[in-house]
C-alpha cells in the first residue's frame, strides 16, 4: 500500500549551492554539443533524416539539438508499435506499471534532475526557478502522484455479499491514446503521455515542435526507469499529419491534449467525422487556452496584489496557460496599486536564463514574438489604451519582449479578451460601487475560464465575487496570483473554451483511460 507522496521540494539554487554548481556545468555540457534526436518507436530509434533545428530562443542563433521529423510511414508505424505494445502492458500487474514511473520520478528527483532542468531553460527559455517548479518538481509529482491515484482509483470496489462477489476492473482503454504537448511546460508533456500509459494505455506522443529538447530527455528518462518498448512512442511531426494518420486510425481510443483551443477544436471535430471508423467512442481530454483575471476589491492588501500581479504576468514570460492576462482594480487603490507595482516592475531583469539573476527569458519563437508585437502596436495605436510599463521588444539576439502594462478604460478592449501567449497585461480600472456590473464584465468577455484570482479582505465580499465567477475559472485563487498550481493540492483545468476540465494529475484525470468492466459472480 502506497503512501500518500509528499510534493518534491524546490531547490533554491542559491550561490554555493550543490544543485548550482551541477546545473552550471549540465548547462555548458549541453551549450558545447550539437545533440541528435531520433524519433523513438517500438522502443527503437528510428532516424528520417527530415531534420530540423532545435535553437536557444534567447539566443536564436545557437542551435543545440536536431530532431528528425516523422511523416506518414512513421506514424504508422508508432500507432502499430503502440497496438502491439498494448496487449503485454495491458496484463501487466498494475504494480508493475506504478514501479516504472516511480523509478523515473526517483531518478529525476535525483540524478536526472540538471539534466532536465538544464534542457528546459535552454529549449524553452526558462529561468532556474521556473524549470526547477516544472521540469524537476512539477514532473517528479506528476509521476507519483499518478501512481498512487492509481493505486485509489482500483481500490474502488462495488459492495459484495455472501451470495455474489461484484468487483470492477478498472480495464485501460482499447486500442491507443494520442498524447499532444504543448511547449510551455515540459512537465505537461511528461504528464500527457505518462497518465494514460501507467493505467495501462499505450500512447503516441507529438511533443511541440518548440519543446523537443527538453521532451526527448524525458522520454530517454522513461527508458532508463525500464518503460517497455512501445508503451511510449515519440514522434514529433507535423499536426496535419497526425490528423492525416493517426486520428484517422481505428485504433484511437483516446485523446490526451494541452494547446491552443484553436487546435483542440479541431481535433474534436476531426474526430467527429472519422467516428464511423472507431471501435470505441474516444476520450477527448483536453487543456486549452485561457484569458486568465486578476480580479481585486477595495479590501485588498495591495502590496501582496502587486506582487501577485507582476508574478502571475510575467513569470515564464507570460507563456504559462494560467498567467494572468487582465485585472480589474477599484479606482480607490489604483494609485498606491501602480506605484506599488511600477516599484517591483522596475527590479526586474531580462535576459539569457543561464544567468540565475534574470527574472525572465525570451518568448519561445518567432511566430510568438510577432504576435505578441501585434497586439502591442495594437494597444500603443488605439485611443482607448495607454500603455504605461514596458512595450519594447527586441529580437536581435533573441525574442525578448519587456514586461508590458497596458490599461484601458474599455471593457471590451481587444486585448482584455484575446489570448496573447506572452508578457502583456491589461488593467481595466472600475468605479469602487460598480464592483457587481465588473464583475460580470469579468465573467462575460473572454471565451475562456481556466485560471483567476481575486484579491480582497471582506469576507461578504469573497463570498459575492466566488459566486459572481462560479463558471469564470477552473482553478480560483482567492489572495493568491492564478499561476503555479501544485499536484496533489490544486487540481489543474478549466471549463469552457479553456478545456474538457478533467484536472491533470488527478484521479478523475486517470479515470479517463479506463474503461471499467463490471463483473457480478454467483456463488
Ligand atoms: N499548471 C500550471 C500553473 O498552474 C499551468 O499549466 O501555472
Amino acid at each position: 500500500n502506497m503512501a500518500r507522496p509528499v510534493n518534491e521540494k524546490i531547490l533554491e539554487y542559491l550561490p554555493g549551492s550543490r544543485e548550482r554548481r551541477e546545473l552550471g556545468r549540465k548547462l555548458n555540457e549541453l551549450k558545447n554539443e550539437v545533440i541528435e534526436i531520433p524519433l523513438i518507436i517500438g522502443g527503437r530509434e528510428i532516424r528520417t533524416g527530415n531534420l530540423k533545428d532545435v535553437r536557444i530562443p534567447h539566443n536564436k542563433e545557437h542551435v543545440i539539438a536536431r530532431y528528425h521529423m516523422a511523416g506518414e510511414e512513421e506514424l504508422m508505424m508508432a500507432v502499430e508499435a503502440a497496438v502491439e505494445a498494448g496487449e503485454k502492458w495491458r496484463n501487466m500487474p498494475w504494480q508493475h506499471r506504478a514501479s516504472v514511473f516511480l523509478k523515473a520520478a526517483d531518478l529525476l528527483s535525483s540524478s536526472w534532475r540538471q539534466l532536465l532542468n538544464a534542457s528546459t531553460m535552454l529549449g524553452q527559455s526558462k529561468t532556474v526557478i521556473q524549470a526547477e517548479i516544472d521540469s524537476a518538481c512539477e514532473l517528479t509529482d506528476f509521476l507519483r502522484y499518478n501512481a498512487y491515484f492509481m493505486q485509489e482509483i482500483y481500490k474502488d470496489q462495488p459492495e459484495s455479499s455472501l451470495k455474489e462477489w461484484n468487483r470492477t476492473e478498472y480495464r485501460p482503454l482499447e486500442g491507443f491514446v494520442l498524447a499532444i504537448s504543448p511547449f510551455n511546460f515540459t512537465a505537461i508533456g511528461g504528464n500527457l503521455s505518462s497518465a494514460p500509459a501507467i493505467m495501462g494505455n499505450t500512447v503516441v506522443w507529438k511533443p511541440s515542435g518548440t519543446a523537443i529538447y527538453s521532451n526527448y530527455f524525458v522520454m530517454r528518462l522513461l527508458m532508463e526507469a525500464g518503460m517497455p518498448a512501445g508503451v511510449i512512442n515519440f514522434v514529433p511531426s507535423r499536426g496535419s499529419d497526425i490528423e492525416k494518420h493517426v486520428i484517422s486510425s481505428e485504433h484511437l481510443a483516446g485523446v490526451h491534449f494541452t494547446g491552443s483551443t484553436k487546435v483542440f477544436n479541431n481535433i474534436w471535430k476531426n474526430v467527429g467525422m472519422n467516428l464511423d471508423r472507431y471501435r470505441n467512442y474516444p476520450r477527448l481530454v483536453g487543456e486549452t487556452g485561457g484569458k486568465d483575471f486578476i480580479f481585486a476589491h477595495n479590501s485588498a492588501d495591495i502590496k501582496q496584489l502587486a506582487t501577485a500581479m507582476v508574478r502571475g504576468a510575467f513569470e515564464y514570460q507570460g507563456q504559462k496557460c494560467s498567467a494572468a492576462s487582465r485585472a480589474y482594480i477599484p479606482a480607490s487603490i489604483w494609485e498606491a496599486l501602480r506605484d506599488r507595482m511600477e516599484y517591483e516592475l522596475g527590479k526586474i531583469q531580462i535576459g539569457e536564463t543561464e544567468d540565475f539573476d534574470n527574472f525572465m527569458g525570451a518568448v519561445i519563437d518567432r511566430n510568438s514574438y510577432d504576435n505578441i508585437e501585434r497586439y502591442i502596436k495594437f494597444a500603443k495605436n488605439s485611443e482607448d489604451a495607454e500603455i504605461i510599463f514596458g512595450g519594447h521588444v527586441d529580437d536581435s539576439v533573441g525574442y525578448f519582449v519587456e514586461p508590458t502594462v497596458v490599461v484601458t478604460d474599455d471593457p471590451e478592449f481587444k486585448l482584455l479578451k484575446e489570448e496573447i501567449f506572452g508578457p502583456v497585461l491589461t488593467i481595466y480600472v472600475y468605479e469602487d460601487e460598480n464592483l457587481m456590473e465588473t464583475l460580470e464584465i469579468c465573467d462575460t468577455t473572454s471565451p475562456y475560464a481556466l485560471t483567476g484570482a481575486i484579491f480582497a479582505s471582506d469576507r461578504d465580499v469573497i463570498r459575492d465575487m466566488e459566486k459572481a465567477l462560479l463558471y469564470s475559472a477552473g482553478n480560483f485563487y482567492i489572495n493568491d496570483k492564478p499561476t503555479g498550481a501544485v499536484v496533489g493540492a490544486q487540481p489543474f483545468g478549466g471549463g469552457r473554451k479553456s478545456g474538457t476540465n478533467d484536472k491533470a494529475g488527478s484521479r478523475l484525470n486517470l479515470l479517463r483511460w479506463t474503461s471499467a468492466r463490471t463483473i457480478k459472480e454467483n456463488y
